[in-house]
């Protein structure tokens, strides 16, 4: 088996009553970018630092490869992490900092020096060698933290918000840079942030946590696409996706959701599948603001007053308001829009999300 598959097996970390890590399984393969995405306390450098072996597991089991690594020395593990509040030696030159890793493993001057040059021209910190992390931006002394994690050439590399300090353009030419490593590297990565436009364009999977638990894993399509439940649907996109509480009911023929604000039909097919899941009669109708479309002159069964005109150039976020619900509308900037008035709304069945109003996982269909 490639020794740089990690596989993570009921794994679970408590700090006194605080429940960090709940019983987490998860599975990277060899080469993966692995996105771990969720909000802040939800346990995400918690779980790299068992990873890393900085914290000792309560309960489960951590492979590389076939060997378990539980009871393995964090040096002894191969693996690299770049931290939340990047770690370098403070009396250390950058040069000294990315040295010292290759020194430990004995590597010659040459081979010492070339590794360097490598990494700090990728980095792009070649005139940074000389100075002490105190004489460093955010921004470099992250990717100085990069640059001394990527020499060392781990078999894992496990990267915490390493993009999180830097500004908007840098941060984006990062993730691109970064991302290209990776797949020039190959090594298999876990990579954590709470933004979720970084792991769905970074991860080749992303794992979504909550309280401790993965509510989900999958590529950014099946994140997007086929949410697992109501959290998962809406951190994943941007604007969030809308959601309406309702209720299922019959109505002579046909079955409908009736939200307060509107009701939406059912078609036998979905209203089958969707009963079978329930586990009462409440429910929550999901729609993204790419889906609602937006009839200005037609008559509509669905009516909203638009609270807000938010401008974007190519496109503009609509902000309606119900009699209930707020939600927002993505639309063409083509059409001028006046806050105040009233518009008519669709989508359609095959756009929506339904999740059970009690344990708000996903109905399907
Ligand atoms: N050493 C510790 N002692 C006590 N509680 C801790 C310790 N480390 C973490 N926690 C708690 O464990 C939970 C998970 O923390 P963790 O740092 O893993 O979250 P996170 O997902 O990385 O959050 P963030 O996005 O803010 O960095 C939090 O409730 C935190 O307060
Ligand atoms: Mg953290």
């Amino acid at each position: 088996m490639d020794a740089s598959k990690l596989t993570i097996e009921n794994v679970a970390k408590k700090f006194g009553e605080v429940i960090a890590v709940d019983r987490v399984n998860l599975s990277v393969k060899p080469g993966e970018f692995m996105a771990l995405l969720g909000p802040s306390g939800c346990g995400k450098t918690t779980l790299l630092r068992l990873i890393a072996g900085l914290e000792k597991l309560d309960e489960g089991s951590i492979r590389l490869g076939n060997q378990v690594i539980d009871d393995m020395s964090p040096k002894d593990r191969n693996v690299a992490m770049v931290f939340q509040e990047f770690a370098l030696y403070p009396h250390m030159t950058v040069f000294n900092n990315m040295k010292l890793p290759l020194k430990n493993r004995g590597y010659s001057k040459d081979k010492i020096n070339e590794k360097i040059h490598w990494a700090t021209k990728l980095m792009d910190i070649e005139d940074l060698l000389d100075r002490i992390p105190a004489q460093l931006s955010g921004g470099q002394k992250q990717r100085a933290a990069l640059g001394r994690a990527i020499v060392r050439e781990p078999k894992i590399f496990l990267l915490d918000e390493p993009l999180a300090n830097l500004d908007a353009k840098l941060r984006a030419k990062m993730r691109v840079e970064l991302k290209k490593l990776q797949r020039k590297l190959q090594v298999t990565t876990v990579f954590v942030t709470h933004d979720q436009v970084e792991a769905i364009s970074m991860g080749d999977r992303i794992a979504v946590m909550k309280s401790g638990k993965i509510k989900q894993t999958g590529s950014s399509k099946d994140l997007y696409y086929h949410p697992s439940d109501k959290f998962v649907a809406g951190f994943i996109g941007s604007p969030s996706m809308n959601f309406f509480e309702g209720e299922l009911l019959e109505k002579g023929e046909k079955i409908i959701i009736d939200t307060g604000d509107f009701t939406f039909p059912l078609s036998a097919e979905i209203a089958g599948i969707v009963i079978k899941k329930m586990h009462g009669s409440k429910l929550i109708l999901g729609i993204r603001p790419e889906n609602i479309h937006v009839n200005v002159s037609k008559k509509g069964l669905i009516v909203a007053e638009i609270e807000g005109v938010e401008p974007l150039g190519f496109e503009t976020f609509l902000h309606l308001k119900f009699d209930n619900n707020l939600a927002v509308a993505r639309t063409s900037a083509k059409t001028e829009f006046s806050v105040g008035k009233k518009i008519n709304i669709s989508f359609y069945e095959d756009a929506i999300h339904l999740f059970d109003g009690k344990t708000e996982e996903a109905l399907g269909g």
